[in-house]
C-alpha cells in the first residue's frame, strides 16, 4: 500500500506491507519511511531487542526497504498513525560513508550536481510532484474545451521564430562532411536530404492542424540554442501551445487568461500538502532577501492572487510612455534606458511593469512588427502587429502568442523583409491559399509555470535534468 493511502486509514491494528526509502532512522527504533506518493514519511517503530543487529545497521538513509507490520495509533507527536513493524527486509543498502542525500540541508546547487538522486529530497519530491499535476491540468483543460491533442515534429526543416537559435540534426561525419563543387557542405548527402533541427516551436505545424481540426493544442519538448545563462532559459524546454480556428487576438488573450487560471487553481484545489511545504521553503527564502527583492506574499497568496484578479492588458505603445517616464528610467537606473517607441523589451522593463507598476499580471499586445516574428498579423497602422506576451511576477514572460497572419500577400511580403527563405515555407504558405481563416495562438512555457507554482527561482530545479549551456548531464 501507498503511504499517502495509509496515512488517510483509521489505525484498527490492520496488518500491512509498505515500500520505500529510508529519511531518518533515529535511536535504532523510529524509522521515517518515504514512498513519493505524498510530502509526509510513515513513522515505522522498530522493536530494536527482537531485531537482528546485522540487520539493524542496513536500515540507513536512502535504504530501500520492505516493511510488514500493524497500523496503530501514534503514541508520539507529529502523526496519527505508525506502523509497528514485524518484518524488515532490506532490499537494497545505501552505504552512508557515499550517499549523498543526508538528512540535513542541502544546497540546489549541490543537489543539482546529484539531479539523479535529488528526487529523494522533500523539496525536489514536491516539485515534481506539482509539475505532474500540472501537465494533467494542462490536459484536462484543453479536453474538456473540445480541443485536440496533436503531435508535431520534433525534427524539422523549418525555423519557426525565424531567430536562428537551432540545434542542428545530422548523421554526416563531422571530421569529414561530403562536400558540394563549391566547398559548403551538401546536406543533399544527409540523412534527410537536407538541413534539419530540433525544432524552437510546434506552431507552424499545429496551425495546419488548427485549420482542419478547429482547435488543437501540442504539449512537446522544445530546443533552443540560445546562450542565456538566466534563472528563466533552458535548451531544452517543455511549450504547451494551443492554436485555434476563427479565434481574435481578444479571444486568444481571453483563452490565456482562463488556462492559466484554470491550471493554477487545479493544483491549488489537489496539492495541498505539497504546496504549504513549498510555501514554507519560499517564504523562508523571501526572508533572506533584501526588502526591495521580497514578493511581499507567500507562495498561495500569489497563485490566489493570480487566479482571483483580472490581468491588466495594455498595448505596447501605453506600456513605453510609463516606462519612458518612470523612475528608475529617468534615474538612469535600468540598464537599457528606454526612449524611444519601438525599443524591444528588455527582462528590467518587463520585471517593473509587473512588480512595480501594476503588481499584477500583464498582458501587452500589438507590439512593433520589427521586433516579432514574421506569422504575427499586422495592424491597419502597418507598424505593428497583433502580438502578445503575459508577462508573470518573479518570472517574466510566460507567454507569447499571436494572432496569425492569414493574408497571402501580406504575409509574403513579410516573409520577405525579413529576409526569410520562403521556399522552405511553401506548404505554411498553402494554407493561406486553401480556405485560409483568421486564428490564432500562444505558447506557455511549461517550466516557467511549473516555477511560479512551487515558487522555485531557479529554472534548472523544476525540470528533471536541465539542460542549459556547457550542461547535458544524466
Ligand atoms: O515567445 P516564444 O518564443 O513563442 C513561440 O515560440 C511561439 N511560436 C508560441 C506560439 O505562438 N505558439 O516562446 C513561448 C514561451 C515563452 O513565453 C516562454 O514562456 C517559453 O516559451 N520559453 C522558454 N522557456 C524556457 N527556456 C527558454 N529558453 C524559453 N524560450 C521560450
Ligand atoms: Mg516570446
Amino acid at each position: 500500500m501507498k503511504i499517502a493511502q495509509i496515512l488517510e486509514r483509521t489505525p484498527e491494528n490492520q496488518t500491512l506491507t509498505v515500500k520505500g526509502w529510508v529519511r531518518t532512522f533515529r535511536a535504532n527504533r523510529f524509522i521515517a519511511l518515504n514512498d513519493g506518493s505524498c510530502l509526509a514519511n510513515l513513522q515505522c517503530v522498530v522493536d530494536f531487542e527482537k531485531t537482528d543487529e546485522q540487520l539493524l545497521k542496513k536500515i540507513t538513509t536512502g535504504a530501500a526497504l520492505h516493511l510488514e507490520g500493524k497500523l496503530i495509533e501514534s503514541k508520539g507527536a507529529g502523526q496519527k498513525v505508525e506502523l509497528a513493524v514485524t518484518t524488515i527486509v532490506v532490499l537494497g543498502e545505501a552505504d552512508p560513508e557515499a550517499y549523498p542525500i543526508q538528512p540535513k540541508k542541502h544546497s540546489l546547487e549541490f543537489l543539482r550536481e546529484k539531479a539523479h538522486l535529488r528526487v529523494r529530497t522533500s523539496t525536489f519530491s514536491a516539485v515534481m510532484r506539482l509539475r505532474s499535476a500540472l501537465a494533467f491540468a494542462v490536459h484536462q483543460f484543453f479536453q474538456q474545451k473540445g480541443f485536440y491533442y496533436v503531435n508535431t515534429p520534433i525534427i524539422t526543416g523549418s525555423d519557426a521564430e525565424g531567430a536562428g537559435e537551432m540545434f542542428r540534426v545530422t548523421t554526416l561525419d563531422p571530421k569529414n562532411p561530403k562536400k558540394t563543387e563549391d566547398g559548403s557542405i551538401d546536406y543533399s548527402k544527409d540523412f534527410f536530404g537536407k538541413e534539419t533541427n530540433l525544432t524552437v516551436s510546434g506552431q507552424l505545424e499545429a496551425e495546419t492542424y488548427a485549420l482542419g481540426l478547429g482547435d488543437v493544442y501540442t504539449f512537446g519538448p522544445t530546443f533552443r540554442a540560445e546562450n542565456s545563462n538566466t534563472t528563466r532559459h533552458l535548451a531544452e524546454f517543455w511549450m504547451i501551445e494551443p492554436e485555434m480556428a476563427f479565434y481574435d487576438l481578444n479571444d486568444n488573450m481571453d483563452l490565456a487568461e482562463a488556462f492559466i487560471k484554470s491550471v493554477l487553481g487545479y493544483v491549488l484545489e489537489n496539492c495541498r500538502e505539497d504546496l504549504e511545504f513549498l510555501d514554507e521553503r519560499f517564504q523562508k527564502e523571501e526572508q533572506a532577501k533584501p526588502q526591495q527583492q521580497r514578493s511581499g506574499m507567500g507562495l498561495i497568496e500569489k497563485i490566489r492572487f493570480v487566479v482571483d484578479n483580472k490581468f491588466i492588458r495594455i498595448s505596447y505603445t501605453e506600456a513605453i510612455d510609463i516606462l519612458k517616464n518612470c523612475t528608475p528610467n529617468k534615474k538612469k537606473k535600468f540598464e537599457y534606458l528606454v526612449n524611444e517607441w519601438g525599443v524591444d523589451l528588455q527582462s528590467e522593463h518587463e520585471r517593473y511593469l509587473v512588480e512595480k507598476h501594476f503588481n499584477c499580471p500583464v498582458i501587452l499586445y500589438d507590439y512593433p512588427a520589427k521586433i516579432k516574428a514574421f506569422y504575427m498579423r499586422l495592424n491597419d497602422d502597418e507598424k505593428t502587429v497583433r502580438a502578445m506576451d503575459i508577462l508573470f511576477p518573479g518570472i517574466g514572460e510566460i507567454v507569447g502568442g499571436s494572432q496569425r497572419e492569414e493574408r497571402l500577400e501580406v504575409l509574403e511580403s513579410r516573409i520577405e523583409a525579413m529576409g526569410i527563405d520562403k521556399k522552405e515555407l511553401w506548404w505554411y504558405l498553402d494554407l493561406r491559399k486553401f480556405g485560409s481563416a483568421p486564428h490564432s495562438g500562444f505558447g506557455l512555457g511549461f517550466e516557467r509555470l511549473v516555477q511560479f507554482a512551487t515558487g522555485m527561482g531557479n529554472i534548472r530545479d523544476v525540470i528533471p535534468f536541465p539542460r542549459t549551456p556547457q550542461n547535458a548531464a544524466f
